[in-house]
């Protein structure tokens, strides 16, 4: 069969590294008249124009004027039975999750209404650029059926698994110990590694399971291959608290995903927007990642995230929107509101390490950078064209930028949903504005 050739030529931005490991200038490669080449589903070459263009021959040629191309955004967390629920008023995490998310989740025992919600829901991701999410569906079986069968259409690269919870959380969510293994090993089963999905054993979080639960989570994770696992930590106070009384015997609250076997280089925690040094340390030690979800955390009033502590600890961190919690699918916006957090702090927030934290840093989260994140030849073609011009204030402040770099910061501050022109995933267009 031959193979399809095109060339995509715009400004082109990616990251190569870590600006807290390689300074900033080592970060990223900038091309300003760059050229894209994808092969089928892959990345084939990037680079200038100028050395590009003279090897292409025979190959279609797509041109974009006042655009940058970078990488499919990464969302490292986000909840797909809480998009009819976004922007739920008044309340901190707690009484939130008992008045308006449990009501809402409690829908996906329906396929009908799954199915529908997973179009909504995907649809809202690559229009807002995403190409890559790590999702908690519900305890229903029938939320991860529906969301893995809508992105195995769409050929996207997707990680969700059904939400274990056994105690804690109104009857018509929970499930038992014995029936969320069970469920959990027929759907890693049915979906872990088919295509580009893959499966994370998902328990909510230390409160909602019984020690029972928890271990056969671990059970899971070392039953089969290449598993992730996600879960929330240390994200509200009254949670830590809650926490403390629940499990006593142990020394913090990552220790209890620690003492299940739950950490690993595929585990990822929302939040730890109040983790101790020690707890640090050890999601170093067992490679594990934070997601770091700034609209959520000021949505939920559930404080600010502290990412130069986690950069002193080497913590791989990823970006998560948290929708429902989080009030944006945009990445673009999460980084704008993620200024905002380290701001509050006294910390600067770089555009390019923003840029590494939507790409690059969530690949590493998810152990996927050998496939996502950059632009690098070999790598999935998946990627967005952003307009420069997308609104006209856009347009206007991006005219009166003196630098890339004040270009790069204006787009995450100001960019949203409209910024995002086209969306590739697998050398597919599968959005176009
Ligand atoms: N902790 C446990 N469940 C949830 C959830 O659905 N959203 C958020 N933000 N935190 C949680
Ligand atoms: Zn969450």
């Amino acid at each position: 069969m031959s193979s399809t050739r095109t060339a995509y030529r715009a400004a082109i931005l990616h990251s190569i590294a870590d600006p807290a490991e390689v300074g900033i200038e080592a970060s990223y490669e900038y091309f300003a008249d760059g050229v894209l080449l994808v092969e089928d589903d892959l990345i084939k070459a990037v680079g200038p124009a100028q050395t590009l263009l003279p090897t292409l021959g025979d190959v279609e040629l797509i041109e974009y004027e006042n655009a940058l191309i970078t990488p499919g955004f990464i969302d490292t967390h986000i909840h797909f039975p809480q998009t009819g629920m976004v922007g739920a008023y008044g309340e901190q995490l707690l009484d939130w999750l008992n008045n308006y998310t449990f009501p809402c989740e409690s829908q996906f025992g329906d396929k009908a209404h799954a199915d529908q919600v997973a179009e909504i829901f995907l649809a809202e991701l690559l229009r807002n650029g995403t190409t890559t999410a790590l999702v908690f569906a519900s305890m229903h079986p029938e939320s991860v059926d529906a969301l893995f069968e809508a992105a195995e259409r769409l050929n996207l690269r997707l990680i969700t698994g059904k939400v274990m919870m056994d105690r804690n959380a109104p009857d018509y969510l929970t499930d038992t110990a014995d029936s969320s293994y069970a469920e959990s090993k027929a759907l890693i089963e049915r979906w872990h590694g088919k295509g580009r999905l893959h499966y994370a054993v998902t328990p909510r979080f230390a409160p909602t399971s019984t020690p029972e639960q928890l271990s056969l989570a671990g059970q899971l994770l070392s039953e089969h291959e290449g598993l992730y696992m996600q879960t929330h930590i240390s994200e509200n106070v009254k949670e830590v608290e809650w926490v403390k009384a629940l499990f006593p015997e142990r020394k913090n609250y990552l220790d209890v995903y620690d003492h299940y076997q739950l950490l690993g280089e595929r585990s990822v925690l929302a939040h730890g927007v109040h983790l101790c040094d020690d707890e640090c340390a050890r999601l170093a030690e067992t490679g594990s990642a934070i997601a770091f979800c700034p609209t959520s955390n000021l949505f939920l009033g559930s404080g600010l995230f502290n990412l130069a502590q986690a950069e002193r600890f080497k913590v791989n961190v990823g970006l998560g929107t948290d929708v429902g919690g989080g009030t944006s699918f945009s990445l673009l916006q999460t980084l704008n509101e993620a200024y905002k957090v380290m701001q509050l702090q006294g910390e600067k927030l770089s555009p390019f390490k923003s840029l590494y934290l939507a790409t690059l840093g969530g690949a590493r989260a998810l152990r996927l950078e050998e496939r996502i994140g950059t632009l690098q030849p070999g790598s999935d073609a998946d990627f967005v064209v952003l307009d420069y011009k997308a609104t006209p204030l856009l347009d206007y402040r991006i005219s009166q930028s003196k630098s890339f770099e004040e270009t790069l910061f204006v787009l995450m501050t100001l960019g949203d949903d409209r910024t995002v022109a086209q969306t590739y995933a697998a050398g597919r267009l599968v959005h176009q504005r």
